[in-house]
C-alpha cells in the first residue's frame, strides 16, 4: 500500500507519516520546504513540489499511484489567516482544486481514497448555544481560515457528486501534541512556561482570550482517525465527519493545567495583540459519526498530552 501526504513538513503530517510507516505503508510526501521534521524521515519519499501546478501533481500521482491521499498542506493557523487572507484562500482552496483535478485525470482514480482535511472552524459562531456540533449543523464560518475550509468541504462534496472521487472530508477540532509549531494556544503557553523554568524570562505568561472553550484531542489520536477512515471500506463517499473528543475545555483551564504541571509559579498577563477580530466562544464537537463508522477510540487523556508536550520541550 502507498500513501501520499501533502504538506509533509507539517505537525500533523509528521505524526501521520510515523503511523503509516508502522503499518508498513510506503509513504510519499510533498513539501515546499527543504527540511521537514520526521522522526522516521529516511523512510518517507519526499517530493519538493508546490501544489500550484496541477500538471506536476498529476505526473506525481501517475508515478506513485497512491492508495491513500491525505491533503494536509495549507494554512492551518486561524490568527495568521486574519493577517494573511489572500494567502489563506489561495493556499487552502486553489491547491485543493488542483489536487482534486489531478486525481480526476489520473490513471488510477478509482483506486485512490482521499482524506480532505477541513476544520471545526467551518461551523463558526454557533447560533444554537453551547451544544455539541454535529455534521448536520449548518456551516457558518467566522474566520478567513474557516471560510477557506468550508469551501474545501463544498469542493470535496462536488468532486464526489460529479466525478465519484472517493473523498472523505474530515473536520478536526483542536489537536495538540509534541512538536506542534508555534502560534497555537498550548504550544504558545507551554513554551513560555519552559522558558520560565529555564530562567530565560520573568514569571509572566502572556495570553490571548482565556474565555473561549475548545475541544482538544491528541494529534496521535487524530491521525489514527484519519487512517481508520481511509482504510475502512465505505459504501459511499463525499461526506463530512467530525474528529474530536466531544469534551469542552476552557482556555483558562488549559493554562491552569499547564501551570500545575510546571516546575515554577507563573503569573498571567492578558496581551490584547494576541486577540482576533472574532473568536468563536464555544467550539465542541459530537464524534458519534466517527465512532459509528470506524470504532475509533482515543488513547490519550488531555493531562497526558499536556505532560508529553512539556516533556518534549524540556528535552529539546
Ligand atoms: N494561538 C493562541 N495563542 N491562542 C490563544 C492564546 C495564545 O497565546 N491565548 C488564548 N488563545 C485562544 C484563542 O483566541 C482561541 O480562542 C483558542 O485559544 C484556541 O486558539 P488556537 O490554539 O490558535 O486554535 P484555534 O481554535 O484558533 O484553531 C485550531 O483548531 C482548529 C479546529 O478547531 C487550529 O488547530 C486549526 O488548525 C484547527 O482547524
Amino acid at each position: 500500500m502507498k500513501a501520499l501526504i501533502t504538506g509533509i513538513s507539517g505537525f500533523v503530517a509528521g505524526h501521520l507519516a510515523n503511523l503509516l510507516i508502522d503499518k508498513n505503508i510506503e509513504v510519499w510526501g510533498t513539501t515546499r520546504h527543504s527540511s521537514p521534521y520526521l522522526s522516521k524521515e529516511s523512510k518517507v519519499s519526499i517530493v519538493k513540489i508546490d501544489l500550484e501546478s496541477e500538471e506536476k501533481i498529476l505526473s506525481l500521482l501517475n508515478e506513485v499511484e497512491p492508495d491513500y491521499i491525505f491533503h494536509l498542506s495549507g494554512v492551518s493557523n486561524v490568527k495568521y489567516s486574519w493577517e494573511n487572507k489572500q494567502e489563506t484562500i489561495e493556499s487552502n482552496i486553489i491547491t485543493t482544486i488542483n489536487l482534486f483535478e489531478a486525481v480526476r485525470k489520473s490513471n488510477k482514480v478509482q483506486k485512490m481514497k482521499i482524506i480532505s482535511v477541513g476544520s471545526a472552524e467551518e461551523y463558526g459562531k454557533e447560533l444554537l448555544g453551547n451544544k455539541l456540533i454535529t455534521e448536520y449543523d449548518v456551516i457558518n464560518p467566522s474566520s478567513p481560515y474557516g471560510i477557506s475550509k468550508a469551501t474545501v468541504s463544498l469542493l470535496a462534496k462536488q468532486y464526489y457528486d460529479a466525478y465519484k472521487l472517493n473523498i472523505i472530508h474530515v473536520r478536526p477540532f483542536n489537536h495538540i501534541g509534541p512538536n506542534q509549531k508555534d502560534g497555537f494556544v498550548v504550544i504558545d503557553f507551554a513554551k513560555q512556561i519552559i522558558e520560565i523554568e529555564r530562567g530565560l524570562r520573568e514569571s509572566t505568561v502572556y495570553t490571548g482570550n482565556l474565555n473561549a472553550y475548545r475541544d482538544f484531542t491528541d494529534v496521535r489520536d487524530i491521525v489514527k482517525a484519519y487512517y481508520l477512515l481511509v482504510s475502512t471500506p465505505m459504501s459511499e463517499y463525499g461526506f463530512n465527519v467530525n474528529v474530536c473528543s466531544g469534551k469542552g475545555v476552557s482556555i483558562k483551564s488549559i493554562l491552569e493545567k499547564l501551570a500545575n504541571l510546571s516546575r515554577v509559579d507563573i503569573d498571567i498577563m492578558i496581551d490584547p495583540s494576541k486577540f482576533r477580530p472574532l473568536d468563536i466562544p464555544y467550539l465542541v464537537g459530537d464524534n458519534s459519526k466517527l465512532i459509528q463508522l470506524t470504532n475509533w477510540k482515543p488513547s490519550y487523556e488531555l493531562e497526558q498530552t499536556l505532560k508529553d508536550i512539556l516533556e518534549f520541550l524540556r528535552e529539546k
